[in-house]
């Protein structure tokens, strides 16, 4: 198993050339279902859930094609299976946006229920309502979801929460429907937008995309087409907490600040200058780190994803700051490897107060989700001495090469195989 191995203290500044969104991959590649023509999807993120999703397509009968440098071509003239199997949903819980394809194409699916994970329980009952809505029987047999359906016919979803994956499959699936679909309260995430945008590009008629009412008019069939996954925010979001951490000054070529703005702001009003371009952003921190209080919420509000690395950050700064986790219920697990780096942070309920200190320190530490792993690593990146972040596969699954990018801009960061 790897670990990544930081030495501390080290100031970040140059550039980071940000990945393609792996939010916005794996739905967009999940949307190759609903073609018969090839797509070819382009600045595609190098990472384990993509490597997921592409064994899925495959098992399904997709032929994909990897040209490498990012370009991957899914062709799906007819599909030999349609189902999602355990061992593929429980490594990504993603694997769930083949269903509403799947259903709309094939008229049936069955995949595997996701479990809970390290940050709640994670249902997907809006995914199955919403189906329901459209037409399709669902039932729950031996931990798998079956779903049945003619041909899928429009409806008006009202959705209880504007579940990010929940629109996505929704939004595939009404793409091929019988009529008009509404999906009101729908999650307004621009991966949303970027999934719309290619749907569009290939003969879906789809409006309201990036708003809370998405309308969705069937069409018979979709094309192939091409497209290029929109830059990946959250990793902008960490490479900024990373830079303001250090004291840096770092600009992330294809950042878009459009998608980042509640992050931003809060940056700032930790004491970060940020410039915006059309280019990237740019980071400076000179002065000192004051406390800032934020609560995660769906878009456009403080991103849950971005949580753990700004908390990270926090740890450091002057003051107090108060940070309440909405979105999920147990999103907090990072808090204990915070608090072994020499963190003050008090839990109560989905509140953590974090108290500045005036440095953390090293530490043999490892976190069970991705951003909390992330998290880990920008605030090794300040601490004094050496951090070993253990568990790097959840790392791997969302960042690519970060330890790369990471030390091009001058941290002290490696890669370590441990002996098995
Ligand atoms: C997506 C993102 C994930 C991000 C999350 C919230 C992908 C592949 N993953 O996950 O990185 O952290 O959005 O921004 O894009 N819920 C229900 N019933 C449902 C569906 C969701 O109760 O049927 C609840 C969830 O438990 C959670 C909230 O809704 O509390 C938001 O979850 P959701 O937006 O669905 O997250 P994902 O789409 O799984």
């Amino acid at each position: 198993m790897d670990r990544i191995v930081i030495q501390g203290g080290r100031r970040l500044a140059g550039e980071v050339p940000i990945s393609g969104a792996k939010n916005a991959a794996l739905p967009l590649l999940a949307s190759t279902l609903l073609s018969r023509d090839e797509c070819v999807i382009s600045n595609v993120p190098r990472l384990q859930d993509v490597t997921t999703i592409l064994k899925l397509l495959r098992h399904l009968g997709a032929a994909v094609r990897e040209e490498g440098n990012g370009v991957v071509g899914v062709a799906a003239p007819s599909l030999g299976a349609t189902d999602a199997p355990y061992e593929m949903v429980k490594t990504m819980r993603a694997s769930i946006l083949v269903l509403g394809p799947l259903v709309a194409r094939c008229g049936e699916a069955t995949v595997s229920l996701p479990g809970g994970c390290a940050i709640g329980a994670r249902p997907v009952n809006l995914h199955l309502n919403g189906l329901e809505r459209m037409g399709a029987q669902v039932a729950i047999e031996h931990g798998y979801i079956r779903v049945k359906a003619g041909r899928l016919h429009g409806a008006r979803i009202a959705l209880d929460l504007p579940t990010v994956t929940g629109t996505e499959n929704l939004l595939m699936a009404a793409t091929l429907a019988d009529g008009v679909t509404t999906i009101e309260h729908a999650a307004r995430e621009p991966e949303i937008v970027d999934l719309a945008n290619a749907l569009i590009a290939r003969g879906a008629r789809i409006s309201g995309a990036g708003t809370d009412v998405i309308t969705i008019e069937g069409v018979p069939a979709l094309a192939g087409g091409a497209y290029r996954v929109m830059p990946d925010r959250i990793e902008t979001g960490t490479y900024l907490a990373a830079a303001a951490v250090t004291g840096g000054d770092v600009f992330l070529r294809g950042g878009v600040g459009g998608h980042l703005e509640a992050v931003l702001s809060k940056l700032r009003e930790a004491g970060a200058d940020i410039a915006v371009d059309a280019e990237g952003i740019r980071l400076r921190r000179t002065g000192p780190l004051r406390a800032v209080d934020f609560e995660t919420a769906p878009h456009p509000g403080f991103p849950t994803d971005m949580q753990a690395q700004m908390m990270a950050l926090l740890s450091i700064a002057e003051g107090a700051s108060v940070i309440t986790e909405s979105v999920f219920e147990s999103r907090l697990t990072h808090v204990a490897e915070l608090r072994r780096m020499g963190a003050n942070i008090r839990v109560d309920g989905n509140h953590a107060v974090v108290r500045g200190v005036p440095h953390l320190s090293g530490a043999p530490v490892m976190a069970s989700d991705l951003r909390a792993s992330a998290c880990l690593v920008v605030a090794g990146l300040a601490a004094e001495g050496e951090t070993h972040v253990l568990r790097v596969y959840h790392l791997d699954r969302g960042y690519e090469r970060m330890e790369d990018k990471l030390s091009r801009v001058g941290a002290a960061i490696y890669r370590r195989r441990d002996a098995a």
